[in-house]
């Protein structure tokens, strides 16, 4: 089991949300986040005056898939967020040691979707 943390511009929240629909996944948590990545922020004119933007809106979403799920939501995930604009996003990926459904108690796999 993977999570797969995924940092994108908020109009694409939506679009990244139902590819991965198509593609069978549908748990994730959703986090309002700001940012900064390569650019450290950007300088913005904001009333005629150059305002120092150190950190930009984003979201954060975070998903567990299983191991044979991780690509096709990796490639789902890229395709639906990217514009080819700076600031389009980072996805990360870590091992999950363990997950718990708490209804059932099903844990590992098959509590993941
Ligand atoms: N090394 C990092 N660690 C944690 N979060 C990061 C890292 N790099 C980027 N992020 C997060 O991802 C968001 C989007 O990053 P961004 O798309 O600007 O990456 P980038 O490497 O600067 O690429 P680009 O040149 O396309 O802008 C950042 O605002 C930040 O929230
Ligand atoms: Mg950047």
């Amino acid at each position: 089991m993977k999570l797969i943390s995924a940092v994108v511009q908020p109009s694409a929240l939506d679009p990244v949300k139902n590819a991965l629909d198509e593609v069978g996944v549908t748990g994730m948590t959703i986090v309002d986040a700001k940012g900064r990545g390569a650019q450290s922020g950007k300088v913005e004119v904001y009333r005629s005056q150059r305002v120092k933007v150190d950190f930009l809106p984003k979201i954060l979403i975070e998903i567990v898939v299983t191991d044979e799920k991780l690509d096709t939501a990796l490639g789902a995930i890229e395709e639906a967020a990217r514009t080819g604009a700076i600031g389009d996003g980072k996805i990360w990926v870590t091992d999950v040691l363990q997950v718990i459904r708490v209804r059932t108690g099903e844990k590992g796999p098959e509590a993941v979707q």
